[in-house]
């Protein structure tokens, strides 16, 4: 008699799968980071069949017992994580499977799995965000030139500038929150695709795994991955905040800025020029942003078009999804310690945001007060600083000699901060009751 394969499915098959075939369809070698969940799914669902009577008591809690003890070294040859539990258990386990299929066991490792994924980068981004506020409350009078085009443009406080990436990681922390409603429903007890001839206990089981309830659709259930492309197109856009902050930092810690230090730990040097202190971690923050867009973009590729339900194409799922959880929580932790390390240069902050040309708005606005619509007053203040860069002669100089002594007033540029006193604009005021909003909402 020719001996049997060895595969979990190898009942119809003559011979096992090709050594090359092996190699090429395995997944345990990165799919056992799902071991934990694999085990909780197959705790929830032995107690599931122990309640519907397809286990007896004694062999679900052996079954569990067995699970909570084995200790497997992953097996390639065994093809997954979910086959490599399965052949830990041995005997006792060959009930286990009963009613459950790899796909709707996949699909809820994989829900599991991204579940503490989120929260753990939940807690991540809060904690940036913590980093942000607390440098921007240590330096909240400090004015920086805002930038438009990369062009000086008015002044801010440093806080608020800060702060709008506080607001960003809010909305990202609100994004992974909407996708983690989309992840946390479970889909045990779809099966292969058609569900199961047996009465399972999927609202047990779904709740025995804290899932909020269980999904409808069976084919639906093993062919959705829609969560998973959620969870990439949160991470990309909350990467894509990172590396704009990343972006700042690069700048600003440049000698043409010099607005901040960047704490040695945190920067790297150069082999070949010994005077170079570079802001290698934030360039690798905003590099790592391409591959968040590339996970993003390969599991959208992947799931284009496939036909119903699960297909094996499916199993690519799992590294851009481990990527991006990875990469994502290691940027936001770096960019969160760097900042706690990271110096502001008060006086360069200063001497940058006294430039007067970023109060040429301002001086239109004065004109506006005086009756002269607005477009005039531009165009008046516009021609003053042409005038002004021709002749050398300052801004504020040209404006008192045409419009009087007080046109010259709009140049103090703590007075302009302080007029710019609306919800959302950067006067003292509305920067200190966003930091305090922020500091109360963080807490
Ligand atoms: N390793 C597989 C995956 O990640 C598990 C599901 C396999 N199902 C199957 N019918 N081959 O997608």
């Amino acid at each position: 008699m020719k001996k049997a394969p060895q595969q979990t499915w190898g009942g119809r098959f003559s011979a096992g799968p090709a050594d090359i075939v092996k190699r090429f369809t395995e997944s345990v070698s990165f799919d056992w980071r799902l071991y934990p969940h694999d085990i909780a799914g197959s705790i929830a669902h032995a107690k599931g069949l122990a309640k519907i009577g397809v286990l007896t008591n004694a062999e679900a809690a052996k079954i569990i017992r067995r699970l909570r003890a084995i200790r497997p070294e992953p097996d390639p040859s065994l093809e997954d994580v979910h086959m490599n539990v399965e052949a830990a258990l041995g005997s006792v386990g060959r009930k286990l499977h009963t009613g459950r299929s790899r796909n709707d066991q996949v699909a809820t490792d994989i829900r599991l799995w991204l579940r503490s994924e989120i929260s753990n980068l939940k807690s991540q981004v809060s904690n940036l965000q913590k980093s942000l506020v607390t440098l921007a409350d240590k330096n909240s009078g400090v004015i920086i030139p805002g930038y438009t085009h990369l062009q000086r443009a008015q002044p801010v406080l440093l806080a608020h500038h800060l702060l709008a990436y506080v607001e960003m990681l809010a909305r990202d922390a609100a994004r992974f929150d909407d996708c983690a409603k989309r992840v946390n429903v479970c889909p045990l007890g779809s099966g292969a695709i058609a569900g199961s001839t047996l009465r399972l206990a999927r609202e047990f089981v779904a709740k025995e795994l804290g899932f909020d309830g269980v999904t409808h659709n069976s084919m639906d259930a093993v062919s959705d991955r829609d969560f998973a492309a959620e969870f990439l197109a949160a991470a990309a856009i909350c990467g894509m905040h990172l590396s704009r902050l990343a972006e700042d930092l690069v700048l600003w810690s440049s000698a043409e800025f010099g607005f901040i230090r960047i704490g040695d730990a945190y920067t790297t040097g150069s082999s070949l020029m010994p005077q170079k202190k570079n802001p290698d971690i934030a360039e690798l923050v905003r590099g790592k942003t391409g591959r968040l867009y590339g996970n993003l973009v390969a599991l959208l590729t992947i799931l284009k078009g496939l036909p119903m339900t699960y297909n094996r194409d499916m199993q690519e799922d799992k590294e851009p999804l481990f990527d991006s959880a990875d990469t994502l929580s290691a940027s936001l932790q770096v960019m969160a310690d760097m900042l706690r390390h990271t110096k502001i240069n008060k006086a360069k902050c200063e001497a940058a945001a006294s430039d007067p040309l970023l109060l040429a708005t301002d001086l239109a606005d004065f004109l506006v007060k005086q009756g002269m619509p607005f477009r005039r007053a531009h165009h008046a203040v516009g021609a003053l600083v042409a005038e002004s860069e021709r002749t050398g002669v300052p801004l504020p100089k040209l404006a008192a000699k045409k419009y009087g002594a007080s046109a010259a007033k709009v140049f103090d540029v703590r007075r302009a901060l302080a007029a710019r006193n609306i919800p959302g604009a950067p006067s003292p005021k509305q920067v200190c009751a966003q930091l305090a909003r922020w500091k109360a909402v963080l807490r």
